[in-house]
């Protein structure tokens, strides 16, 4: 696929990169905050919506989630418009959400409501449509379960990045995630799989070590699903820029060398 431009005045149509894993705690969050700091550190237009209940992109960007009037709930139920709940900060657009996404499922499969959701899995698809001639990339942080919000966000996506952390459970979740996706895509949708990114790797642990090793001799002999040649490191860092509220790609380099690893093949 040709990579995106990053002139100002062509009509772009986002690259729509879903991060995802069906476990919890693997760096989802952290990889999408620094993902799009990174972006924009090298002129992409980049935007986020957070399809986690958790709101933890608003926490991320130094935001307060049960401040928010309208969230992407709302504009999923079409009470709301992308551009109205719009917000940036650090030079990315953020289309936040808080824990009403939580209701999402039950809002849109009850009886009562099927004339007004007669797609509820396509909802964010719609809602995309709405702002994808804007960016370049739409970063979609996603739950650590097979929910409608997950539904939504891979059925509205051109690819997905799977964190992992080089340890057993985790490692087991890129099976079920790979499963998920394998789902999707046999419901007709262009789901394509970027890649696994090694995260939280202690490279001198002998356990992290052996794992990663494990892990790219098993996707070698995979044609179609590659495990990046970058790895995000535990650093504490990391965690402390999430805290903060304060996302910054300096001190994040091994963001910014996936990124330009990611923008090499999208
Ligand atoms: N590379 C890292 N090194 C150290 N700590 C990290 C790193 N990446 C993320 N963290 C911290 O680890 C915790 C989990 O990370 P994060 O929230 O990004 O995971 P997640 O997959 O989004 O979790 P959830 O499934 O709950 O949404 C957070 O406290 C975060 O600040
Ligand atoms: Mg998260």
């Amino acid at each position: 696929m040709a990579k995106h431009s990053k002139t100002a005045n062509t009509v772009k149509t986002a690259r729509i990169i879903s991060v995802a894993s069906q476990k919890g705690g693997v760096g989802k969050t952290a990889t999408v905050t620094n993902m799009a700091v990174g972006l924009v550190s090298l002129g992409y237009k980049t935007a986020i919506i957070d399809m986690d209940a958790q709101g933890h992109i608003a926490l991320s960007f130094g935001l307060k989630k049960n401040n928010l009037k309208k969230t992407i709930y709302d504009v999923l139920i079409a009470e709301a418009t992308m551009k109205d709940i719009k917000q940036t900060a650090f030079g990315v657009d953020l289309y936040l959400s808080n824990n009403s996404l939580s209701d999402l499922g039950p809002k849109v499969t009850a009886h009562l409501n099927a004339k007004l959701f007669p797609a509820p899995k396509y909802l964010l698809k719609k809602a995309i449509a709405q702002i994808k001639t804007q960016y370049d990339y739409i970063l979609i942080d996603t739950s650590p379960s097979n929910d409608m919000q997950t539904m939504n966000s891979l059925l509205a996506s051109t690819d997905i990045i799977i964190p992992v952390l080089p340890e057993g459970l985790s490692i087991d979740g890129i099976y079920e995630t790979i499963f998920l996706v394998k789902g999707i895509q046999e419901q007709g949708a262009k789901l394509n799989i970027l890649g696994i990114l090694p995260t939280m790797v202690q490279d001198h642990t002998n356990l992290h070590h052996v794992k990663l090793q494990e892990l790219r001799r098993k996707f070698a002999e995979s044609p179609d699903i590659k495990v990046f040649d970058t790895v995000i490191k535990r650093a504490i860092r990391h965690g402390l820029a999430q805290s903060d509220g304060e996302p910054d790609i300096n001190k994040a380099p091994e963001y910014l060398s996936f990124v330009k690893e990611v923008l090499a093949i999208a």
